[in-house]
């Protein structure tokens, strides 16, 4: 996130406009204070080969509610910001979709108890909203890939690798377990990069996978391999809809093919350290982008999310993608897993 956090700075001050840096996430600009604070040209040196954000990030509950949006509205009309980009997943996206409609009644009600005046409940009148999708789950619809992911992956990948010097030594099986929430893209690439023998993901649900799975690493075994890897994506659920857990997969190939087995769950790992190249230069165009769309945008521009679509960073609406994302949540709810990957379509 800290390329799009740098993009974001010096293509605002390039084109003329003071820039802030918005602290911890929604709470920051709940809480004011502080945690708005002027950015500048230097202020964002160095930071593109950092993991993370060096902004702060926070899941914010007061946002939420009506009251943390107003009071962040007047944070907002103090600091004299008009534009606002939003980097995040799709609660983050959601929370400012909201925010932007409800924009105006806030305004009205800040008027009423007097905490702004009349001369700025007109001058503010209009905030412009802009989108980058930083997750590193790639579950957003609407773009081709999420910042974070292609790092995450190459991250899984490098533990993929270094696993199997054991793997093969010992000839043990292991089980990874990657995030990814609901969404099974890491897992599924991980398992085609990492030449896994068998991947677990929420999109696919099996039947019987207790008897496929123990077939093709008997098949593997009886050929010459002297590994199995197996991807388990932390969203992984069976037909039911119950989750398949690395432990339940583990029982499973100890209890059945007796294999020495191993599981590696490699958490927060896989979303920290340096970005990739790939993740630096998405993140720098689709903050660039983004100030642009705010310069060009009036008070009838819809709020839009940055997108990557054919190696092309574009301009998508946010309504939409959020629609869109959430029926993907719901079919995989109801258990419509084609639909939902029919729903997610390119991403
Ligand atoms: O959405 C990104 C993600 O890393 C998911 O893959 C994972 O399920 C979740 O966040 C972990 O959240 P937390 O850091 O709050 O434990």
């Amino acid at each position: 996130m800290n390329a799009a956090v740098r993009a974001v700075v010096r293509m605002g001050i390039y084109l003329g406009c003071k820039v802030y840096f918005i602290r911890e996430g929604y709470q920051g600009m709940v809480d004011g204070g502080d945690n708005i604070v002027e950015a500048n040209w230097s202020s964002v040196s160095c930071i593109i080969h950092k993991g993370g954000t060096i902004i702060g990030s926070a899941r914010c509950k007061d946002f939420r509610e009506r009251a943390g949006r107003l009071k962040a509205a007047k944070n907002l009309v103090d600091n004299g910001i008009t534009n606002l980009v939003v980097i995040g997943g799709d609660g983050s996206l959601t929370g400012a979709d909201l925010f932007r409609q409800e924009w105006s009644s806030l305004l009205d009600e800040l008027l009423k108890n007097n905490q702004i005046t009349t001369e700025q409940r007109e001058k503010y009148k209009s905030l412009q909203i802009a989108g980058l999708v930083g997750s590193i789950d790639n579950d957003f619809c609407g773009t081709d890939m999420t910042i974070g992911t292609d790092s995450a992956l190459h991250r899984i990948i490098e533990a993929i690798d270094a696993i199997v010097s054991t793997a093969y030594s010992h000839q043990r099986t292991f089980i990874m377990e990657v995030m990814g929430r609901h969404c099974g893209y890491l897992a599924l690439v991980a398992a085609l990069t990492g030449e896994a023998d068998y991947v677990f993901i929420p999109e696919e649900p099996e039947e019987n996978w207790q008897k496929t799975l123990c077939d093709k690493l008997a098949q593997e075994r009886n050929s010459g391999q002297r590994l199995n890897i197996i991807i388990v994506s932390e969203g992984a659920i069976d037909r039911n809809g119950d989750p398949i857990t690395a432990e339940q997969v583990k029982k499973v190939v100890v209890d059945n093919l007796h294999q020495d087995t191993r599981i590696t769950v490699l958490g927060h790992v896989q979303r920290g350290g340096n970005p990739s190249a790939f993740d630096r230069i998405l993140g720098c165009r689709m903050g660039a982008e983004a100030v642009m769309a705010l310069m060009e945008a009036d008070e009838n521009t819809e709020p839009c999310v940055i997108s990557l679509d054919g190696n092309q960073a574009v301009r998508v609406p946010l309504m939409e993608c959020v629609k869109q994302t959430k029926a993907v949540a719901q079919a995989m709810a109801d258990k419509q897993w084609e639909k939902a990957v029919s729903l997610r379509g390119k991403s």
